[in-house]
């Protein structure tokens, strides 16, 4: 069967103002099935959360290309790919309710808002947030906003879930209770999941192949 997710040989140069260009990605593969979480590792400054602008549409590579179930989208909208994206900063929307904001894309595709509140609740239900559902996210631990922040990304049935350090906010034993909890979430998902941390504990606990960003290709680490 086809990947959900290739990428093949993608090459990425930045040139900060006045520096020579250096090359970030070159040349990197990747597959990724649906059903499968891959997690990539790398220090600070290597390329990662790069590689998922990529990979999400967010940024064009400077040559290579990105495939879903087969098909080239490397030029295809980000708005276009049914790809959800889950960063650090939860980027949730502090002028709606909690439940509002996990129903959002589902009125973006078109829903309406009735529906899509009662599949929002319901989602909020599984992610023992339902009590939550009408106050503001502002109003959350950071630990909840990440939960509302997963919940709003799954509710869309993404093919491909790109997580960029999602707990690198919250406190390591937080940190270590909740990658367990979204490990599991993930698991019960049929899509294509790439986390990336730089912290290994996380990484073996999410991904059950883990990948290392080095000098612009992935290596196998697991
Ligand atoms: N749009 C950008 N603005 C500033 N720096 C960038 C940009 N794109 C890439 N870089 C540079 O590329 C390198 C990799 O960045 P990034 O992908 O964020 O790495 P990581 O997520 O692994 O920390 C950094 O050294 C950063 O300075
Ligand atoms: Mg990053």
């Amino acid at each position: 069967m086809r990947p959900m997710l290739e990428l093949r040989h993608i090459v990425k140069h930045w040139q900060a103002p006045g520096a020579e260009p250096r090359v970030l990605l070159d040349g990197l593969d990747l597959q990724v099935k649906s059903g499968d979480a891959v997690a990539i590792l790398g220090p600070s400054g290597s390329g990662k959360s790069t590689l998922l602008k990529i990979i999400a549409g967010l940024e064009a590579a400077d040559s290579g290309q990105v495939f879903c179930a087969g098909q080239d989208i490397s030029t295809m909208p980000a708005h276009l790919r049914r790809f959800a994206l889950m960063f650090q900063d939860f980027a949730l929307f502090p002028h709606l309710s909690v439940q509002d904001n996990v129903a959002f894309g589902l009125v973006e595709q078109g829903q309406s808002r009735g529906q899509a509140r009662a599949q929002a609740l319901a989602m909020l239900q599984r992610f023992g947030m339902a009590a939550h559902a009408l106050g503001r996210v502002w109003q959350l631990s950071g630990g909840e906003q990440q939960r509302v922040a997963l919940a709003r990304a799954l509710i869309t049935r993404p093919r491909v879930l790109l997580l960029d350090e999602p707990f690198s906010a919250l406190d390591a034993q937080l940190r270590t209770s909740m990658r367990a909890e979204f490990a599991q979430h993930l698991a019960s998902a049929p899509m294509a999941v790439v986390w990336v941390t730089h912290d290994e504990a996380e990484a073996r606990a999410v991904g059950a192949r883990g990948l290392e960003l080095q000098a612009g290709g992935l290596q196998q680490r697991w």
